[in-house]
């Protein structure tokens, strides 16, 4: 695929990320997938996340649901707003990795019943000013409730944490099962060019490609290629253990286990995006493309189990946003261009060739009683 060329000083930022990753493959050998994604979106003033390029929105990389307008934020309060009355007063939304700061502006604007504190936690401080300029767009009694956090709160809080592709950032881990072993797919470089290379798997990938194996006979055969992420069980306790009592929702694109290591998904499941165009080759432009891979819910729930929440709820983004009713907005609509615009947006989140069933969303709970309306409808729980 032909992608546009990015201008001389974008290329010279990528160039420097680049030198950066080469010195470390010359001088330790080839580098684990993982901390290559690591480096090329979040090192230090240079990754994709961490440099301050634009990224969110028509003008950017991609589009996210809450970038699409405002239905996803208000199907999102609908839900909050449930269980922020089953909390009560004093509730607290922590948001994980906030973008461009529209979801947490929207959702604020939404909800019946606001949070008294609205957190962001996001590993990019260079984003921190962008959200900000959403937040102002606030009235200020609103916005005055948001904080940044650049670590997990240490007290505990009653209320909801979210996350919105989010869990598509952390590093993965590439592997390639070999006859009798498992290799882990590495990053090298040619002397021209970063390339894939490959070397026996670490103890930490082995074991865990081991029981993925057991757990799917038949599902990963020789030259099967694939990722897993290794961080994501430690990353959900950190993120989760302040949470005393509420909801904890990841929303991403993905599948449960055994459709993720299908046998045909042979090639795994990385995907790029750079200007809005997708495409598979993670060396290209480092720092100025995204890297993702998609989510193992059965992961992300069994690391919701053992963090000792209940897996309340899995189902597809359309069946959450119809579940909770948000199509009754476009009965709400202003006139006939707002609604048409309204109806482009719905079909844009629902339909099943666009984000309606790519995307998931898992609902983890502490101490809820009721159960979650936007999961009452269509429960993919038996999936997982
Ligand atoms: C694909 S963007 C999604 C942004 C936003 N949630 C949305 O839906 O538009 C990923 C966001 O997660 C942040 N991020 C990545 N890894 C993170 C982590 N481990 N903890 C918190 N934020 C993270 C990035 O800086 C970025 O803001």
């Amino acid at each position: 695929m032909s992608l546009p060329a990015p201008p001389p000083e974008l290329l010279e930022l990528s160039g420097e990320l680049c030198n950066r990753i080469v010195n470390n493959i010359v001088t330790d050998g080839p580098m684990g997938f993982a901390d290559y994604m690591r480096m090329a979106l979040y090192e230090p003033g240079l990754g994709y996340y961490v440099n301050g390029l634009h990224k969110f929105g028509p003008s950017g990389d991609f589009v996210t649901a809450p970038e699409q307008g405002g239905l996803f934020a208000k199907a999102l309060a609908r839900q909050f707003d449930q269980v922020g009355s089953e909390i009560g007063a004093g509730w607290t939304l922590l948001e994980l990795g906030a973008g461009s700061g529209a979801l947490a502006r929207d959702l604020l604007a939404a909800l019946d019943h606001p949070p008294a504190r609205y957190l962001i936690l996001d590993t990019s401080a260079s984003l921190r000013q962008v959200q900000a300029e959403r937040i102002a767009e606030l009235p200020a009694w609103l916005g005055a409730r948001v904080e940044w956090l650049s670590q997990p709160p240490e007290a505990g809080f009653d209320g909801v944490i979210l996350a919105n592709e989010v869990i598509d950032a952390l590093p993965v881990s590439c592997f390639e099962v070999d006859q009798d072993k498992v290799l882990e797919r590495c990053v090298d470089f040619t002397g021209q060019r970063l390339t894939w290379t490959q070397r026996p798997a670490p103890p930490r990938l082995d074991q865990a490609v081991g029981e993925l194996r057991a757990q799917l006979p038949g599902c990963l055969p020789p030259g099967y290629q694939s990722e897993i992420c290794l961080d994501l069980p430690g990353w959900l306790r950190t993120v989760t253990e302040p949470l005393r009592r509420g909801l904890a929702l990841f929303i991403d694109y993905g599948y449960p286990r055994r459709e993720y290591y299908h046998p045909d998904r042979r090639a795994g499941t990385l995907v790029c995006h750079y200007r809005h165009r997708a495409h598979f080759d993670p060396f290209v432009w480092p720092g100025l493309t995204d890297i993702s891979a998609f989510v193992d819910f059965s992961l992300a729930a069994d690391a919701g189990f053992d963090s000792g929440l209940e897996v309340a709820g899995f189902t597809s983004q359309a069946g959450f946003l119809l579940g909770i009713g948000i199509h009754d907005q476009l009965q709400q609509a202003s006139d006939e261009r707002d609604r048409l615009g309204l109806s482009a947006e719905l079909k844009r989140l629902t339909l099943p060739g666009e984000m309606g069933e790519k995307f998931k969303l898992i609902a983890l709970t502490r101490g809820l009683e009721q159960a979650l309306n936007g999961f009452e409808g269509i429960s993919h729980l038996h999936r997982l």
